[in-house]
């Protein structure tokens, strides 16, 4: 038998929405994956193995070849700029980056600071808008840094809003509009396209691409 199909899912709050769609294009791998503290699975009946990673390293999985293909946000992908394949938008945990901040607070003239996540992101976003800014990077709960002074505002994801509203903070402007992508590692791409052509042109039929 050839070598098994290796796929980087994400887990967490994309995992299920992702392996759905997996599943509807007949590729059944989500069956206990999120119970499990198991990290690689194998489905030997469909020759696949599937490696459950934090969202934020799946380009890495798959960038350096350990996953053939993989499942990220597009926010990822626009912060890490790594060279994978990005195949389909797969239209599933529909999100926007954001900057919010204080309500009623102008933007300081000299270096704002800007507490994010996402600096590349960011750094890009103020860079076009001819704003001088400092980056205060961070790895999470980040709408903590306007409400005990550490920033002006942020660079984060807004998905129903509520997290900005439960902590009093206003969006200012939209960056850009974020969903899930497959990605495909260059060299599995041309040395196992006949696994994973199919699996893209079936995926692709679930989210209404023709390819
Ligand atoms: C994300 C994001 C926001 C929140 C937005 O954080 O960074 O904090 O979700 O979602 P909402 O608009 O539906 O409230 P996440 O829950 O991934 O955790 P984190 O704070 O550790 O990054």
């Amino acid at each position: 038998m050839t070598k098994p199909l290796t796929i980087a899912m994400p887990k967490g709050r994309i995992f299920e929405e992702a392996a759905g769609l997996m599943q509807q294009a007949g590729y059944d791998i989500g069956a206990g994956a999120e119970e499990s503290r198991k990290l690689i699975l194998e489905f030997p009946e469909q020759n696949i193995n599937v490696m459950m990673a934090k969202p934020m390293d799946v380009v890495t999985y798959v960038e350096y070849g350990a996953a053939d293909i993989g499942i990220a946000g597009k926010d990822v992908l626009l912060e890490q700029d790594r060279d994978v394949y990005e195949v389909l938008d797969l239209k599933i945990s529909p999100c926007y980056i954001a900057v919010a901040g204080l309500p009623d607070q102008p933007l300081s003239r000299i270096a704002p600071k800007i507490a994010t996540k996402y600096p590349k992101v960011a750094s890009d976003y103020y860079r076009e808008q001819g704003e001088q800014i400092e980056i205060i990077p961070l790895n999470g709960s980040i709408e903590l840094a306007p409400l005990i002074g550490l920033s002006d505002r942020i660079v984060d994801i807004v998905s129903t809003g509520r997290t900005l509203k439960e902590n009093g903070l206003v969006e200012y402007e939209k960056i850009t509009e974020i969903t899930s992508r497959l990605i495909v590692n260059p060299v599995s791409y041309r040395t196992k396209s006949e696994r994973i052509d199919p699996l893209i042109e079936k995926m692709g039929e679930q989210v209404g691409v023709n390819s």
